[in-house]
């Protein structure tokens, strides 16, 4: 295995996962890594661990290092068992090793695991563990993305490990930024905020003004996904603060699904109502593109106009399941509107603005349903939507 170093004495010892494609229900087309660190000083210090399905690649690759068994310190930033599902085995393996998690990190962990994680020890924010020539610092990361989260900083080296923050849902054989395409890069960072960090935007500004005001500074990002901000870290700070303040492109997205193509004509008709105006439009029929990527797409829009056929009186089964996922991760400062075909009773553009609404969302009344397929003037009442939209998002 090739030794990845991040600074002196500072190694990569995670895995990478190269075959994932659903993390529970996020689509990840490019696979994932779990990333884990190993620090070796006076006191060697495991930071994370891996999902428990790579706990050999973990130990094969701390052990081309140096004995597992020498491990004194375990820092668990986070309980979730994409990062904490080998530690029992390695804390089998380092016996004599602390294991420091925050209060709740604890809590979680003999949730998780049981008694056996009576004795770790907990940390607050501000904590500093002296290393030996190291020392890490703690800070509180909490609800970001769980109650437990934490950083782990290293002082001398200014490298943040933030676990789940900044992170990408990317498999590749290169650990860092400099090595790779900027634009998948980038492209997977701004799926990973869109369906993990979107509904938490509050508190990443918080966050971000709460480190930079501290004068803390990162020569170095590491997070527990994906790619090693090196090169500039401060890009993906820049990204995280932009999405969190809600910032939008003039784009409006439109989702929707179709039947016997009714919603579908109805779909075109409105992106190009929508691009008549200068306004890009992006179509993301669902069968063809999955939630995660509607989600994507919606982070960096003003608008999203969405289309179901009604099916049995209600939402098509796809929009249901975008509908639910997308109130659930409560895009901000977007215009909502809602389209689609029946064939009798109706019933779909209703019940998604109805569900619109309860998430808080701010709704473009009235709603566009047309009977069966949608006729010459129809079509000229879905151009009128997307023009009148793309008219809103512009003001
Ligand atoms: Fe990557 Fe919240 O776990």
């Amino acid at each position: 295995m090739v030794k990845v170093t991040l600074a002196n004495d500072i190694y990569w010892v995670g895995a990478v996962d190269w075959n994932i494609r659903d993390f529970h229900s996020y689509i990840t087309s490019r696979g994932s890594t779990y990333n884990a660190y190993l620090i070796l000083d006076d006191k060697v210090t495991l930071i994370d661990t891996v999902k428990s399905t790579f706990s050999d690649d973990l130990v094969a690759r701390i052990s081309e290092i140096i004995n597992p068994e020498k491990i004194d310190y375990i820092i668990v930033n986070h309980v979730e068992m994409d990062h904490s599902s080998s530690l029992p085995k390695i804390a089998k393996i380092a016996k004599n090793a602390t294991i420091f998690s925050s209060e709740r990190g604890k809590d979680a962990l003999i949730e998780h695991y049981g008694p056996d994680f009576n004795s770790v020890r907990t940390v607050k924010n501000g904590d500093e563990l002296k290393l030996g020539a190291r020392t890490l610092k703690f800070i509180d990361a909490t609800m970001l993305h769980w109650p437990d989260s934490m950083f782990t900083y290293i002082i001398e080296d200014k490298i943040l490990m933030p676990n789940d923050a900044f992170g990408q849902h990317l498999a590749s054989g290169q650990r860092f930024d400099d090595e790779v395409d900027e634009h998948v890069l980038m492209e997977e960072a701004t799926k990973y905020y869109a369906n993990i960090l979107m509904p938490l935007g509050l508190l990443v500004t918080r966050k971000i003004q709460e480190v930079v005001q501290s004068g803390l500074t990162c020569c170095m990002i590491a997070p527990s996904h994906g790619i090693i901000w090196r090169k500039d870290p401060s890009k993906i700070i820049k990204a995280y603060t932009s999405w969190a303040a809600g910032e939008a492109k003039n784009k409006v997205a439109i989702v929707f699904d179709t039947m016997w193509g009714s919603t579908d004509k109805m779909a075109r008709a409105i992106a190009e109502g929508v691009t008549s105006e200068g306004v890009e439009a992006k179509m993301l029929k669902l069968r063809a593109s999955d939630n995660s990527e509607a989600m994507t797409e919606i982070l960096e829009a003003k608008a999203v106009l969405v289309g179901s056929p009604t099916l049995n009186n209600g939402v098509f089964p796809t929009l249901g399941s975008f509908m639910t996922y997308a109130a659930g991760l409560k895009p901000k400062n977007k215009i909502w509107g809602f389209f689609g075909s029946f064939g009798w009773g109706g019933g779909a553009v209703h019940s998604m603005a109805e569900m619109a609404r309860k998430a808080g969302f701010e709704v473009h009344e009235p709603g566009l349903q047309i009977k069966y397929v949608p006729d010459k003037e129809d079509l000229e009442k879905c151009f009128e939507l997307g023009k009148q939209i793309a008219k809103e998002v512009k003001a």
